[in-house]
């Protein structure tokens, strides 16, 4: 945004279900699935879709397989050059890994 501050992060390429995209750092990989025109962003185990819904780290509609890791918040966890990210299909909170911002 000109003027206010804010710029957007460098350029990088992650995968995502087997297709190379385009990202930026300081980009949550929700919105880099999404911005990709992905809404969903795993399925539970009766195959229901779930997506990006509290952004904030507690609902867990968001999870996701990150560089072979199931149960990873996407909205909390940012893009890095080279990641690979995979659709899921159920989910446990109990096995998310924690305080994934940034890392
Ligand atoms: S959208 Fe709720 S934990 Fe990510």
């Amino acid at each position: 945004m000109p003027g206010h501050g804010l710029e957007r992060g460098a350029g990088l390429r992650m995968r995502i279900d087997g297709q190379d995209v385009d990202a930026y750092e300081g980009e949550s990989i929700a919105a880099a699935v999404m911005a990709a025109g992905g809404l969903e962003l795993r399925e539970t185990d009766h195959h229901d879709p779930r997506g990006y819904f509290c952004g904030m780290g507690v609902c867990f509609d968001c999870v996701m397989i990150v560089d072979g890791v199931p149960n990873t918040r996407t909205c909390v966890t940012f893009v890095r050059d080279g990641m690979t990210v995979e659709h899921q299909i159920g989910a446990s909170s109990a096995d998310a890994p924690t305080g994934s911002a940034g890392h």
